[in-house]
């Protein structure tokens, strides 16, 4: 017997008319109720499951996805104006060269946290940092990606 025999009598039991044997194999439902198959396909979905949980799970700061290059336009665009051109600091907020804010000290969460909800003054006297809205957790993970670049580039980070 061929294997081209076997799909026709497949598809004759599965009852679907004129269909040629290879499209009731590709396209029929025969083959996804074959236990092989499912099997295969929980492998699968175990596995991207796996893949999507990162150390940060799916949050692209904690995962450090950001990418540099978008970080210092948002950085430019939402934080320079108090934390200074390319981070040096100015007279309304410090400088991210300052050594407390390396990742041991202030981890990347601690980005996302500032942006969210502010900071109330504690390191310095410059006064509160005000939420930050509309930037998304991928906008802070590229300035956070861009000012992890910059503390590198300063050596204040390893
Ligand atoms: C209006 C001024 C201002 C702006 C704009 C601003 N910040 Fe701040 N930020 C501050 C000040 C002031 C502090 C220091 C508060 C303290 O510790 O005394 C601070 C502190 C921080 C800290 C440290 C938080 C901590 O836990 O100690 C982070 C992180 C931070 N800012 C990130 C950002 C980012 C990212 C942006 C842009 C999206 C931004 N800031 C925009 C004023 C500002």
């Amino acid at each position: 017997m061929t294997v081209w025999k076997v799909l026709g009598e497949m598809k004759a039991e599965s009852g679907e008319g004129a269909r040629a044997p290879w499209a009731t194999w590709v396209g029929g439902r025969t083959w996804r109720r074959h236990p092989a198959f499912r099997l295969v396909m929980s492998v699968v979905t175990l596995a991207a499951v796996g893949c999507a949980a990162p150390d940060g799970g799916s949050n692209p700061v904690l995962a450090g996805t950001g990418e540099v290059a978008a970080g210092e336009e948002l950085f430019a665009a939402n934080c320079a104006q108090c934390h200074g051109v390319d981070a040096r600091g100015t007279d309304q907020g410090p400088s991210f060269f300052s050594e407390i804010y390396v990742p041991s000290h202030h981890a990347d969460g601690a980005f996302l946290f500032a942006v969210r909800n502010g900071v109330q003054p504690h390191h310095w006297d410059f006064g509160p940092m005000p939420p930050r809205p509309g930037l998304s957790d991928q906008d802070v993970a590229d300035i956070v990606a861009y000012v992890r670049q910059l503390q590198r580039d300063a050596g204040v980070m390893e």
